[in-house]
This record gives structure tokens, sequence and C-alpha cells, in this order.
């Protein structure tokens, strides 16, 4: 990804201007605040350069299934929103941060483009149950779990995309309360972590009388789980989604329908024929649904 210009400073934080996808916003500058592709300690806004294909599947999943109102929650500077708009076709979205220095970047990021695009410094429960969104981004660094009810209340008939990067704790008795399992996984399992937190979020789907079935699932090992599931709101879609949970001995109740929508996959993968982004990242993006989207 290439950043542009000069630095600029707001709030005593240095941006500079980032090229990702076909997007252009402002970003923490990766020289300074970034290791290892990630925000270092001391970023002013956590803005992981690493989550770059993890954005432009988001991408490519939005121009094969197209909304118009867009949630992006926990959205740090706003990335996931702006490209939705310039790459996607959404229309309004709205942007909520806890961080009121990433609001106030998330704003000029949006600004910037003349996006349709609200930006509120609140926690993400008090967005998702005002807003009347067609998919929402649950983009936490943690366990999404906490956020998970109220976001397919909100959504109803739509999509729920969620990130989990606190693997680690599924091998921990930790996994009781963050996952809500029976008890830890036993072995480093990458499919196994997935279904365990899918089978967690179809439960908590269907505790609001919403059905959700996994459109992909895309896992970045010891890194992040993302997950997009499409919602349908009604008890028959409950009882149906809760049909494709086994019980896993120690672990408890697991997802074990397909993880992908391959018909879904296919349409991503064209798309990206169709998409005007740097090669190399096309490249990384076609390597990662390839072999990092778990279909079984
Ligand atoms: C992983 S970062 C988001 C990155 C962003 N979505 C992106 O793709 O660049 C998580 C963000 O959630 C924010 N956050 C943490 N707890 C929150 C809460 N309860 N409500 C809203 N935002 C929260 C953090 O300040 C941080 O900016």
């Amino acid at each position: 990804m290439r950043t542009d210009g000069g630095v600029k400073r707001v709030a005593g934080a240095d941006l500079v201007l980032y090229r990702e996808g076909s997007s252009e916003f402002y970003v923490p500058d990766p020289n300074r605040y970034c290791e290892g592709g990630l925000p270092s300690k001391d970023s002013p806004i956590a803005f992981a350069p690493n989550a770059a294909v993890n954005r432009s599947i988001l991408v490519l999943f939005h121009r094969v299934n197209r909304i118009s109102r867009f949630g992006d929650v926990f959205c740090g500077v706003g990335a996931r929103a702006v490209r939705l708009h310039l790459e996607a076709g959404v229309e309004e979205s709205v942007l909520s941060d806890v961080n009121p220095l990433a609001c106030r970047v998330a704003r000029m990021n949006v600004r910037r483009h003349g996006l349709k695009a609200q930006v509120y410094c609140h926690d993400a429960a008090i967005v998702l149950a005002s807003f009347d969104l067609d998919a929402v981004d649950l983009d936490v660094h943690g366990s999404p779990v906490p956020f998970a009810q109220v976001a397919f209340r909100g959504v109803g008939d739509g999509y729920v995309h969620l990130t989990a990067t606190d693997l680690e704790s599924l091998y921990t008795p930790a996994a009781r309360r963050k996952y809500l399992l029976e008890g830890p996984l036993q072995e480093r399992d990458p499919e196994l972590e997935a279904r365990a937190i899918v089978g967690t979020l179809v439960r908590l789907a269907a505790s609001v009388d919403v059905g959700a079935f996994p459109r992909y699932c895309l896992v970045e090992p010891r890194l992040r789980v993302r997950v997009c599931l499409e919602c349908r709101r009604g008890k028959s879609y409950a009882n149906r989604a809760l049909e494709n949970l086994r019980r896993e001995p120690g672990v408890g109740y697991v997802w074990s329908g397909p993880l992908t929508d391959e018909r879904t996959l296919s349409k991503m993968e064209r798309e990206l024929d169709r998409v005007d982004w740097d090669p190399e990242h096309v490249e990384e993006v076609r390597k990662a649904l390839g072999s990092n989207i778990l279909s079984a």
C-alpha cells in the first residue's frame, strides 16, 4: 500500500494520506506507529495495514452483495466505510468509535470524499441499537461476542461481519467467558476455532429469533478469524441455523455446516478481475481467497 504527500498533524498525531484498494484516507503514519503491520502501542488510532486483505475481501463481498446502509461501528479511521462507499456502492453509513481522535480522523476521511456518513463518538452497542442498517461490521480487538446480540437484533435481514482477534483465549479457561464454550480447545486447530466462534454467534442470533448463516470465513492463523453471517429474521430461520450445530466433547456447540458459500466465493474471485487495485494486492487477495477461506 502506498502513502502519499507529507505528514499532517492532528491533535499531536502524525497522519499521512494512505491508499488502499482504490480509496484514499488519512491514517496514523505507518512508519511511526506500526510494528509488523499492526498498530504500535503508542499509535493514537488503531489502524492495521496488515488488515488490507481482510478489508478488500469485505469490499469484494459487497460488490457481489450490494447494500445501501452500512454500519462501521468500530471504525478507527473509517477505512471500511470509506472503501465500501467508493468501491462497492454503499450510499449511507454510520460510523462509531470510543476514541475521540479516531472519530475526528474518520470524520475528516468521510468529509474529504463528500460521503453521506455520520460519525458518532459512542459505544458500538448504542449505535447498533439505534440505526436500521443493511450490514454492520464489528471489527473489534478481542471477542465480538459482547456486541453480537445487539448487532443481530439491529440488522435482522442483512449481514453481520465480525472479527475475533483473541484466538489464544480459545485455548484457555477464558474460552468459557469470552466465547461461552464449555471448555477450551485442546490442540491448535484454526478450523475448529472458526467453528467454535461461529457456533456461539449462531446461538446468540437464535436467542433473538434470527437465523445466521456463514457466507465466508477468513482465517488468518494466530491473528484473526473473520466471519460474515447472512441473517434472516424469524424463529424458523433461527431453528434452521441451530440444526447445523454439533456438540464437540469438552468444547460445546460448534458450527458443522459450510463456513463459506461457494457461489459467493466464486463471484468474489471473478470480481477480482474487475477491480483497479495494485496488481500485487490483487494477487494477495486472490491467494487469501484460495487458501485462507475455510470452505469445508
Ligand atoms: C481493530 S480497531 C478498528 C479498525 C478499523 N475497523 C479498520 O479496519 O481500520 C478497533 C476499534 O474499536 C474501537 N473501540 C473499542 N471499543 C469500542 C466500543 N465499545 N465501541 C466502539 N468502538 C470501540 C477502538 O478505539 C478501535 O479504534
